[in-house]
């Protein structure tokens, strides 16, 4: 399950996954990605990439679809966003709390030890490392990467997916937020005056974006947590430089030390938010000091851009369930669902759906869907609040509601001075500044006379049924 080479030949059998030979690491790689996933097409595995050995490959497009991010959870055989939605129901508390029983498994020895290089033989241009869009300032060995740094203080290890460019033979510059983890930790030790270790592994099960990006809670490890997820620890080996642990699967991967007072030009790169959010900018220097791989090893590219790019389509569906999760937890009745809109960047425009129990209900839905701690964190826009006939993934249906259901002199509130962060492209740069807003549109029928509410022009659905049996040729 761990595996990226048993998840190929999964997706493979499934008939999702193409070969590429040949496609150059300038542009051409990051042009074919993007325009695979504004089809939804399959994964892609580029090789003979010009300029590298035969076999080093990048994998980009892995999940994509319900079925192949189904696939990539455990679940088999899903074919709609709904069905995962479903299976995924009440799991992530779970993870959440069985996390604790799962820690990873150290190992002496592990795929990712195949190949080694140390000090001298070390020389990162030999891996390729697209330049994914056409106006991105450099080089970017990591996108689907995961970076592995960790609290001098408690020396919990923290995972994070956060993108690493390559800056020389032996360095890369690795960009945080400074709200991320993997950031506070190095100011931990820079703020030390020490250098920080930090390991990055760069090809992976697709599982790792997800354990990586998703923000799991601080106080839980995500190593546990993907071991929770799996029902079985991760096995790891240490970095023999760091100690640092690193998948023991793992298809290529470094390690070395931030020093405290090293940074370097890195950027502009095209973003999720669908634009270049900030320039070029200073951040830390990895200095490399262990380079492990496997034969042949695969990198898991997962470039951002316009939407719908890369990892999207997992961010809005993981979003989805995260916060309908919490308004569950928090006593929220009849929440039908929610939907994170890929085509938004996926945080700028959330849809909740209910069936209205009483008068209020349709805001205190709203509010939390755009304030609980697994939305408010993260660039966001607007909410819209539904009746439950309306099923929130589907925009014809969200934007037929919204047209007739609320009215904008009363419907739409203000949030002022919430989250926001200087990839928000309606500040101009340089007056970026890290408060937003949010509106909250209430297209729900007013409770207050919702009885009276003009009937759906629309049979009932007994009434359908009967006519499609009777049909059917017409409809098939
Ligand atoms: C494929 C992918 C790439 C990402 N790239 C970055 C990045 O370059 N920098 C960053 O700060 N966050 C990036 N993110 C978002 C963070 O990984 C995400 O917010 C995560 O929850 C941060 O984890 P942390 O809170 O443990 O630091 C990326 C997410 C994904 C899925």
């Amino acid at each position: 399950m761990h595996d990226l080479r048993s998840w190929l030949q999964e997706v493979e059998r499934l008939g999702s996954l193409k070969r590429v030979q040949g496609a150059d690491a300038n542009l051409e790689i990051g042009i074919i990605t993007e325009l695979n996933c504004r089809r939804k097409g399959p994964a892609l595995l580029f090789d003979s990439i010009p300029g590298f050995p035969q076999g080093r490959r990048i994998l980009t497009g892995t999940i994509l679809d319900a079925a192949r991010l189904g696939l990539t959870l455990g679940h088999r055989g899903v074919d709609s966003s709904e069905e995962l939605v479903a299976r995924l129901e009440g799991k992530l508390t779970e993870y959440d709390q069985a996390s604790a029983n799962f820690p990873p498994r150290e190992v002496a020895h592990g795929p990712v030890f195949e190949n080694q290089g140390f000090g001298n033989d070390i020389n990162l241009l030999q891996f390729p490392a697209p330049k994914w869009h056409e106006h991105d300032g450099g080089n970017y060995i990591g996108t689907g990467c995961v970076v592995m740094t960790k609290d001098p203080d408690s020396g919990r290890v923290n995972i994070g997916c956060y993108r690493v460019m390559v800056q020389d033979e032996k360095s890369v510059t690795v960009q945080i937020s400074s709200a991320h983890h993997g950031a506070i930790n190095l100011k931990k030790y820079r703020d030390r005056n020490e250098p920080a270790p930090v390991a990055v592994s760069f090809g992976h099960h697709p599982i790792y974006l997800v354990i990586g990006g998703i923000g799991v809670p601080y106080r839980v490890s995500e190593y546990a947590y993907l071991g929770a997820m799996l029902g079985e620890p991760v096995p790891v080996v240490c970095g023999k430089v760091t100690g640092l642990p690193i998948p023991a699967d793992s298809e290529f991967a470094i390690e070395g030390f931030c020093p405290p007072n090293q940074f370097r030009s890195e950027g502009p790169f095209g973003e999720f938010t669908g634009y270049y959010g900030s320039g070029e900018e200073q951040e830390p220097v990895l200095e490399v000091k262990a380079v492990y791989f496997r034969n042949d090893p695969i990198n898991l590219g997962a470039p951002p851009g316009r939407p719908p790019h890369d990892y999207s389509y997992m961010y809005s569906l993981i979003r989805s369930v995260m916060v309908k999760e919490s308004l569950v937890k928090d006593g929220v009745p009849d929440v039908r669902g929610v939907w994170f809109h890929e085509a938004s960047g996926v945080n700028f425009f959330a849809v909740v759906s209910i069936k209205q129990r009483f008068p209020g209900h349709a805001r205190q839905a709203a509010y939390l869907t755009a304030q609980c701690q697994a939305a408010a964190g993260h660039l966001g826009r607007y909410v819209v609040v539904v009746d439950d006939d309306i099923d929130p993934s589907n925009l014809a249906d969200v934007i037929w509601a919204m047209s007739t259901r609320s009215n904008p002199e009363k419907d739409i509130d203000l949030l002022r001075n919430t989250y926001s962060s200087t990839l928000d492209p309606v500040y101009p740069k340089g007056a970026r500044k890290f408060f937003g807003s949010r509106a909250v549109i209430d297209a729900c029928r007013p409770y207050d006379w919702i009885e009276d509410f003009p009937r759906v022009a629309e049979s009932s659905e007994a009434e359908k049924q009967k006519v499609l049996k009777k049909w059917q040729e017409l409809f098939g």
